[in-house]
């Protein structure tokens, strides 16, 4: 499937599935009979449309998830992993961190929708994303352990940083997974939902962001995840440059206006 979120480029897509409406582009991570595993040409992909879809206005939201009823992402290809040379295995490593990187740091939210196994780097994939929801069914973990390897993608940083060290170490050190209500208790998901109301309720709050103020949510995110790794007064001062450049917007006229008239806001992304 060839695909251009903004005209200029386009890739044959073989391993994902994206469709946009109505402000959310949804990538599907289409990999069903090998439990959507990552591999190297499906990191390519995702790290194309990640891009592209970046740079497209008419995309508000991103929701991330994998096909058919079984899996999220049952993490990177352990067949590929396999065969890895060091060199190959470090390059490897760099780039899944890289496009987990370019999907943490984008300006519109990202939601992963969990309807399954997210295991490895497919957990690490979830982390990297904004919010969580997942299927009552789904089981969370990161097992490299019991492959004789660690995870590479940024999930000794993202679990850690997102659920505290103790039981980041207990997930990675036992390999053991957590259903899905476990990982709700430990913050790990945002929300739990039955598998039968998992993509409704993720399309619904797609929704609700896609009719939010863009310049309020990039300010929000880039505040939020770069200033995890500042000094608080650092971190601080990012924040109140996002805020005065969310003021410089239309929607923060109209946001404030809406308020003052008793309406709800029409926010435009000016
Ligand atoms: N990499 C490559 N292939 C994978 C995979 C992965 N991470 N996870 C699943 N698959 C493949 C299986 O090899 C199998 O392929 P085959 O039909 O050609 O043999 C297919 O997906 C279905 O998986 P299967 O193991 O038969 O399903 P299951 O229901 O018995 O078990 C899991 C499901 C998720 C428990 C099991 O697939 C699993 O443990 N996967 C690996 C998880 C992991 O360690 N991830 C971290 C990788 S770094």
């Amino acid at each position: 499937m060839p695909f251009s979120a903004d005209g200029t480029q386009t890739m044959d897509l073989k391993n994902l599935l994206v469709t946009a409406a109505d402000g959310v582009t949804t990538i599907t991570i289409n990999r069903p009979d090998k439990l959507n595993a990552l591999n190297q040409a499906t990191l390519a992909e995702l790290d194309h449309v990640v891009g592209t879809t970046a740079q497209d206005p008419s995309t508000r939201v991103i929701v991330i998830t994998g096909q058919g009823q079984k899996a999220f992402v049952a993490g990177a290809d352990i067949k590929e992993i396999n065969h890895l040379s060091p060199l190959k295995a470090h390059q490897f490593s760099q780039y899944g961190q890289q496009v987990m990187r370019r999907i943490e740091r984008l300006d519109k939210p990202v939601i992963a929708m969990v309807n399954g196994f997210a295991l490895g780097g497919g957990l690490e994939l979830a982390l990297a994303c904004h919010l969580r929801l997942a299927s009552d069914k789904a089981q969370l973990g990161l097992p490299e352990v019991k492959l004789g390897i660690l995870p590479g993608f940024g999930g000794t940083q993202r679990l850690t940083r997102l659920i505290g060290r103790g039981q980041a170490l207990s997930m990675m050190l036992t390999g053991e997974p957590v259903d899905a209500p476990t990982a709700a208790s430990m913050g790990l998901v945002n929300q739990t939902v039955g598998a039968e109301a998992l993509l409704e309720t993720t399309m619904r709050l797609a929704a609700q962001l896609a009719q939010s103020a863009p310049a309020a949510m990039a300010g929000i995110l880039e505040a939020a995840v770069l200033g995890e790794d500042m000094d608080l007064t650092s971190a601080l001062s990012l924040e109140t440059a996002r805020f005065a450049l969310a003021c410089a917007s239309e929607d923060m006229k109209e946001g404030t206006q809406a308020f003052l008239d008793k309406r709800a806001p029409q926010f435009t992304g000016n």
